[in-house]
């Protein structure tokens, strides 16, 4: 009886953990396709104290809507409202081993625990969802929508969904509809030259290589007027 329970409870574990990797490509097993994201099961409401004893709201906004203002379009922060959570923890544990690399969000990452991230993964994500402003861009929007197949460029909606907004489904790639322009610029061009690539099998990294500096900076206006 007792093996019962441990194998049971270790299934469980695999499997969440599988989710939690997001995407990964490797949770083969049982791989729920149409289910809402909504492992791990943090606890919002102590993850809101948490996001402020560890500081996360300091840089990302009360509400996770970046900046120090709630309105703000300056910040070179993400925003991580309405962020998936899975994909808030998979980017703390990649930070804290050096697989994406940033110093700020390194210290940060080795100061907190996978416990508490949970926590605050889950209170960011229930926050109402990132929204952009500014006249967008129509090549951007096309890049986005349809990609260009002579470039062999997918279309970004077709992980990301519709104006960025995220497909709903497990696993997804994370929300950038809406996020902070300088922060999406930023990342476009990281994946573009390779300083940024914690991408399941570098999948952003082919994605963008062709890509132009104009045509990352429209897909950038297109993505933060959302
Ligand atoms: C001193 C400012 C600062 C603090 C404090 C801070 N962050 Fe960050 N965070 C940043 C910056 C800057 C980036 C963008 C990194 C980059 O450009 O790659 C970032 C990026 C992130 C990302 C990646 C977002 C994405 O869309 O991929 C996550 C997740 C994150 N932070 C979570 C946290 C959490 C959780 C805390 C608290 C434990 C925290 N941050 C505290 C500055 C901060
Ligand atoms: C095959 C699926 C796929 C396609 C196509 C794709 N992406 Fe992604 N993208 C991802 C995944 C998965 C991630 C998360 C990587 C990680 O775990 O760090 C990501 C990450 C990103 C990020 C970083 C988000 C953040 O918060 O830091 C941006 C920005 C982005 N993609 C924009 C684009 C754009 C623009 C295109 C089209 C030119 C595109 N993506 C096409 C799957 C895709």
């Amino acid at each position: 009886m007792k093996t019962v329970i441990h194998l049971v409870l270790l299934s469980v574990f695999a499997f969440s953990s599988a989710w939690a990797a997001g995407g990964s490509g490797k949770a083969k097993v049982a791989e729920p396709k149409q289910t809402k994201l909504t492992l791990p099961m943090g606890n919002p409401v102590w993850g809101q104290e948490k996001a402020d004893n560890e500081r996360c709201i300091e840089c990302h906004g009360t509400h996770g809507q970046g900046g120090q203002h709630p309105n703000s379009t300056e910040g070179k922060f993400a925003k991580l409202a309405g962020q998936y959570p899975s994909y808030i923890l998979k980017q703390i544990r990649e930070f804290r081993s050096g697989a994406r690399k940033h110093d700020q969000m390194a210290i940060m990452a080795r100061s907190v625990s996978d416990e508490d991230v949970i926590d605050i993964a889950a209170f960011f994500g229930s926050q109402k969802l990132m929204a952009g402003e500014g006249a967008g861009s129509e090549l951007g929007k096309k890049l986005f929508d349809q990609g260009d197949a002579t470039r062999g460029i997918p279309a970004c909606a077709s992980c990301h969904g519709a104006n960025g907004k995220g497909l709903g489904l497990v696993p997804s790639a994370p929300i950038v509809g809406g996020q902070e322009w300088r922060y999406l610029d930023k990342q476009l061009r990281d994946w573009r030259s390779g300083d940024r690539r914690n991408s399941p099998d570098g999948v952003m990294n082919k994605v963008l290589s062709a890509l132009t500096d104009k045509e990352i900076e429209a897909l950038a206006d297109h993505l933060a007027a959302q």
